[in-house]
């Protein structure tokens, strides 16, 4: 293809280049040919670039999948008066949740249960955490939730693995939690359903995605839950947490803004790749320190933290855990530790595909017959 140029303006380009001071020309015709990548493909460009150096031969499996369509589970509502259980099971899906401790405390000498929690020789997992999925390698999507005669909502979808932090978090019953970065609220949803929780307060730093979450809460729960001093919220810098207080939770989820790789692999809009957010994605790493760092504060001695992120950088996840540590120690005395959670995934093995060779926390890899995630989770136990 040929373009014609019109010679008038030629001229009258040059023209006014030979008359205007080289210091105040402008590289126009640069800036305006400058080829434009869009977020997603600029994202992909990014992944290619570090997640081969740091998966090798994996990443072309985990590409693909983060590509393709994602999975969902359903997590079932507790409040709703529904029958889903029957209808999902007729579908072929099961609970993740109950299969794999039905696997495991097959012997009964080896576990303990009550209403709240069942107790396996390594590892502890609320019973009243129930997530529905299709099989292995069947591709099959859930219908919308149905509303029961109450308005409640009968289940929630979301990806599966955002169900293992709050597993692990494994708040015991009348314990006191602190979900730090809450919307848009599925995992709150999640730790509301454990129905062991004394004492939520629920935190988001933007008034809009906390407007969401409360908005979702009132389709699933009931009123008085919502109303009762039950629940707390507010939309406070989760940064600046010591401000409101220290050693006060039980429990405390850190579910960290991040690179979010699916999303920002399928969508332009909203995406943290778009040129005008490139300080706010440089940035992520320290904001993640510091939420993290907000969290050991905000947990009483003894107590627990769960970091999570969905994304695969380990810039933003083994990096962050193992700096907000030190920061925690050599500037405000907390010691912790890192949680071993090898009993726990070794639990859920046969539903996701975790990621080999971890040296701090856990991470779910996005796999074609498998594809939940990338979902990244690290537990920590204040010990001073
Ligand atoms: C990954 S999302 C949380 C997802 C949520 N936990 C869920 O399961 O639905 C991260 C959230 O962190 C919030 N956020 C970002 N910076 C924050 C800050 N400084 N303090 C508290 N929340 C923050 C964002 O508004 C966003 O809703």
């Amino acid at each position: 293809m040929t373009f014609r140029v019109n010679p008038r303006l030629l001229y009258k380009n040059i023209d006014l280049l030979r008359f205007t001071q080289k210091r105040y020309r402008v590289k126009t015709k640069w800036a305006a040919t400058r080829p434009k990548v869009s977020s997603h493909e600029l994202a992909l460009q990014n992944f290619d670039a570090t997640y081969s150096m740091q998966f090798g031969e994996l990443w072309p499996s985990v590409r693909v999948s983060l590509l393709s369509e994602q999975k969902y589970g359903a997590l079932i509502n507790n409040f709703s008066g529904d029958d889903t259980v029957t209808q999902l099971q007729s579908l072929g899906c099961r609970d993740f949740v109950a299969s794999s401790l039905d696997m495991e405390s097959g012997d009964a000498a080896q576990s303990i249960s009550d209403d709240t929690c069942i107790h396996l020789s390594k590892v502890s997992i609320s019973p009243n955490l129930r997530c529905f999925v299709f099989p292995k390698g069947d591709t099959s999507r859930f219908k919308a939730a149905r509303q029961d005669s109450y308005g409640c909502l009968s289940y929630y979808l979301m990806d599966a693995a955002s169900v293992l932090p709050v597993l692990a978090l494994n708040v015991q019953k009348g314990q006191s939690v602190l979900d730090l970065c809450a919307a848009p609220g599925g995992k709150t949803l999640a730790l509301l359903q454990t129905q062991t929780i004394r004492f939520l307060w629920v935190n988001d730093w933007s008034v809009s995605r906390m407007s969401r979450l409360q908005r979702t809460l009132l389709s699933y729960l009931p009123d008085q839950l919502c109303s009762e001093d039950k629940l707390h919220f507010t939309c406070f810098d989760g940064r600046k947490w010591q401000e409101l207080g220290e050693n006060t939770f039980d429990k405390v989820l850190v579910d960290v803004p991040c690179t979010t790789d699916r999303h920002s692999l399928v969508e332009e809009s909203n995406n943290i790749f778009s040129r005008s957010r490139t300080k706010e994605r440089q940035n992520l790493p320290l904001c993640q320190t510091q939420l993290l760092l907000s969290g050991l504060q905000a947990v009483r001695k003894g107590g627990e933290v769960v970091y999570s992120t969905c994304t695969l950088s380990q810039l933003q996840n083994q990096c962050v855990v193992e700096q907000a540590m030190k920061v925690a120690e050599q500037e405000l005395g907390i010691y912790s530790e890192v949680v071993d959670l090898q009993p726990f995934t070794s639990l859920f093995k046969d539903t996701f595909n975790f990621a080999p060779d971890m040296n701090v926390g856990v991470m779910v890899l996005p796999h074609l017959t498998a594809n939940f995630g990338p979902m990244y989770f690290c537990k920590l136990r204040r010990l001073t």
